[in-house]
């Protein structure tokens, strides 16, 4: 296995988890099979991330969005994170990994709303790879909820106009405790954000490849942390070359 400074510096890898309905109807599947072998997938990514040196990932499970989709999809998405959150619990701690969960709970049942806790919980002091999962996540929505308690926040005079700053934003977003993107690596062919960490990935690096998430090998990720490494990140300023 090669060695992670040599693959990559980027420290925070986010991943548009895409291509597992596709997958399923190619093989004459219910789309729902798909999803079940994307789980797959992530536990390889989680499991590899950290050999490659990445301190942060982020995967995105289920937008905002996704509720268009049929109720028995959605419903089987649903008993999918209670599954993956029942069967990996003891792994991920085992594996010193730190997880939490992004996106708007209200939403989502009790059930899966205590077992996402109880994961953060279990997991809360792990020093290991920081894994966030994006579940009924939207950008937008991440970006409108924080506007509310930041106008909440000044309301109650706690804030002033003068105060609000890029920093402070971030501050009231989900995501207030981890770096912004490096790397945003979208499966299956589709060369669209989809609502994800806008505000964050602004500056990020962005891979698409045609393969669908349950075909997404390890290899394949070395492969684009490779290129990424190639690529002359300037953040507007001039190349120093
Ligand atoms: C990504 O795969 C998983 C979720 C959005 C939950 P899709 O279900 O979007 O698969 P395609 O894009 O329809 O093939
Ligand atoms: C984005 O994929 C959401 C997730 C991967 C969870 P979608 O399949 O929902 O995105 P669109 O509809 O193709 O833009
Ligand atoms: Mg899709």
């Amino acid at each position: 296995m090669q060695n992670t400074d040599q693959v990559t510096h980027a420290d925070h890898v986010a991943v548009i988890m895409d291509g597992n309905g596709r997958w399923a109807t190619a093989r004459g599947l219910e789309r729902l099979k798909g999803h079940v072998k994307g789980v797959d997938r992530v536990r390889d990514v989680v499991r590899a991330a950290p050999k490659f040196g990445i301190d942060f990932l982020t995967v995105f499970a289920f937008s905002t969005e996704n509720w268009k989709r049929s109720e028995r999809e959605v419903t089987g998405l649903m008993n999918l994170f209670k599954r993956y959150i029942r069967g990996e619990a003891a792994t991920l701690d085992e594996d010193n990994v730190r997880v939490r969960f992004i996106g708007d709970r209200g939403p989502l049942d009790r059930k899966l709303r205590s077992l996402m806790d109880e994961l953060e919980r279990l997991t809360e002091t792990n020093t290991g790879l920081k894994l966030t999962i994006a579940l009924n996540y939207g950008g937008r929505d991440e970006i409108t909820r924080a506007v509310g308690r930041i106008a909440k926040a000044a309301k109650m005079g706690m804030i002033a106009p003068e105060d609000v700053s890029e920093q402070m934003i971030s501050n009231f977003l989900d995501t207030s405790e981890l770096p912004d993107p490096d790397l945003v690596i979208r499966t299956s062919g589709e060369c669209r954000t989809s609502n994800f960490l806008p505000w964050q990935a602004c500056y990020a690096e962005y891979v698409f490849t045609d393969t669908a998430w349950p075909d997404f090998t390890v290899a394949e990720m070395v492969k684009i942390l490779t290129q990424f490494r190639a690529r002359d990140r300037r953040f507007g300023a001039v190349a120093l070359k």
